[in-house]
């Protein structure tokens, strides 16, 4: 099989969508297997901002099939808005597939979700992107949920909209004091944003099963990353799905062998957004300053993100969960001008070495990571968008280089600004 998966490493935001922007016209397809609205890349090519939430970069080359797998969820309505505004800038649809299996993120997932949030004030926040995610992967698991295909039985959809939507009214009303959510007009901008999405809609496992079949190359598209995933990331400061290598198998309707390459994407330094761990985070002065440098504020809802130094520890055993085979290291040009750098290469506890990742909050708030520290690399701005290993600084080499000593992967991938040229190639990438 010609395929590879591209995920993030660390809490999401590392520039997956760069990165899967720059690769994609090597792939025929391109898939989608988990999350929703939840996610956004931005992408600028030849001089044009893109954002994305539901729908694969890939869609922005001609050539490329790109798929919304099964395990993705879907609010219809904001999509049909996505699919509309990448018309009017003159993207191409027709190669686009939907999957009939993706559950639909209704009103009451969002308003569930809002409501959940203020309920738990304060540090207890999750600080979702409140994007109805949780709830509507609830309700899926619970066997309550929509999927696309519903939406095309009429009668069937009204009728579980019906019992659904008065289960939820009673929690939103009598839990949460918030008023209830109307019938009609969920029923209606439904069936129209249905419509609108009807010729994208298909059984998308077979279109990944085919392609695979045909030694077509194929690439799985991770959203968020791995430290916020379901089971192995920060619980519960998580997402509501699997965004590790594993979710392919599942979210895509592939053997698990389909997976492929596993090439993770990680910033040189770290980001997360919303609350939960963040053992390197830099709090006050230097980590707004990383903020501006970075322009980290998220793309879905431009909130800011919280900055902190690189810590290999996270990344180990982001390597060690997904398997990854490759890293493209991302912003290092933020880095430039920064300072003297600190990268994590241990946690201690107590005192003491501490080997392992913390299942428990209160685990997590015992660590404190121990730093080593590396040569600034200096602002110039004659290496910003390098394409070629030779026109950095030596000490902005040395960093890559200990990236990869110390997790024992090669990066095969530096980006080195937003642009979709601005990247230096070291290795193989996808192996296709
Ligand atoms: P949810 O996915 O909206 O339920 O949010 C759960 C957690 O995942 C929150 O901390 C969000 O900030 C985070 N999250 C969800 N999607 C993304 C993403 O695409 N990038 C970064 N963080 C995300």
């Amino acid at each position: 099989m010609r395929s590879a998966t591209v995920i993030g490493l660390q809490w999401g935001d590392e520039g997956k969508g760069k990165v899967i922007d720059a690769f994609a016209s090597e792939a025929d397809v391109v898939v989608r297997y988990q999350g929703g609205g939840n996610a956004g890349h931005t992408v600028i090519a030849k001089g044009v901002k893109y954002v994305f939430h539901h729908v694969p970069t890939g869609i922005l080359y001609p050539g490329v099939t790109c798929v919304v797998g099964n395990g993705t969820v879907l609010d219809v309505v904001a999509l049909k808005t996505e699919l509309a505004e990448l018309t009017e800038q003159k993207v191409a649809l027709s190669n686009l597939r939907l999957s009939s299996r993706a559950h639909v993120v209704m009103p009451y997932h969002r308003a569930l979700d809002e409501a959940r949030e203020q309920a738990r004030g304060g540090t207890g926040q999750i600080g979702t992107t409140k994007r109805g995610i949780g709830p509507c992967y609830a309700d899926k698991a619970s066997r309550t949920g929509i999927r696309l295909a519903d939406l095309y039985d009429p009668q069937r959809f009204a009728e579980r909209l019906r019992r659904n939507l008065d289960e939820k009214n009673a929690i939103l009303v009598h839990l949460f004091r918030r008023p209830p959510l109307a019938f009609e007009p969920i029923r209606e901008a439904c069936l129209d944003a249905a419509e609108a999405l009807r010729p994208y809609v298909c059984d998308t496992a077979r279109v990944a099963q085919d392609a695979l079949r045909e030694g077509k190359r194929v690439m799985f598209e991770g959203a968020q990353g791995i430290m916020l995933d379901l089971d192995h990331g920060t619980y519960p400061f998580v997402t509501s799905s699997s965004a590790s290598s594993a979710g392919v198998s599942s979210g895509a309707g592939v053997p698990p062998a389909a997976a492929g390459k596993v090439v993770g994407v990680a910033k040189a330094y770290t980001t997360r957004v919303g609350s939960g761990p963040f053992p390197t985070e830099l709090l006050g002065e230097p980590g707004d300053r990383l903020r501006e440098i970075g322009k980290e504020y998220g793309a879905t809802t431009g909130r800011p993100r919280r900055c902190g130094w690189l810590d290999l520890v996270q990344l180990g055993e982001a390597v060690r969960l997904t398997g990854c085979a490759g890293i493209v290291l991302t912003k290092l040009d933020t880095l430039a001008g920064f300072g003297p750098l600190k990268v994590a290469v241990a946690y201690e506890r107590g005192g003491k070495r501490h080997d392992g990742f913390p299942a428990d909050e209160a685990g997590w708030e015992e660590l404190t990571p121990v730093y080593e520290e590396l040569p600034a690399i200096p602002a110039d701005p004659s290496y910003l968008g390098a394409t070629d290993e030779d026109q950095l600084p030596g000490v902005a080499r040395e960093y890559v280089a200990f990236v990869e000593r110390r997790l024992g992967v090669p990066v095969s991938v530096v980006s080195t600004g937003p642009q979709r040229e601005a990247l230096i190639r070291r290795g193989d990438v996808l192996g296709f």
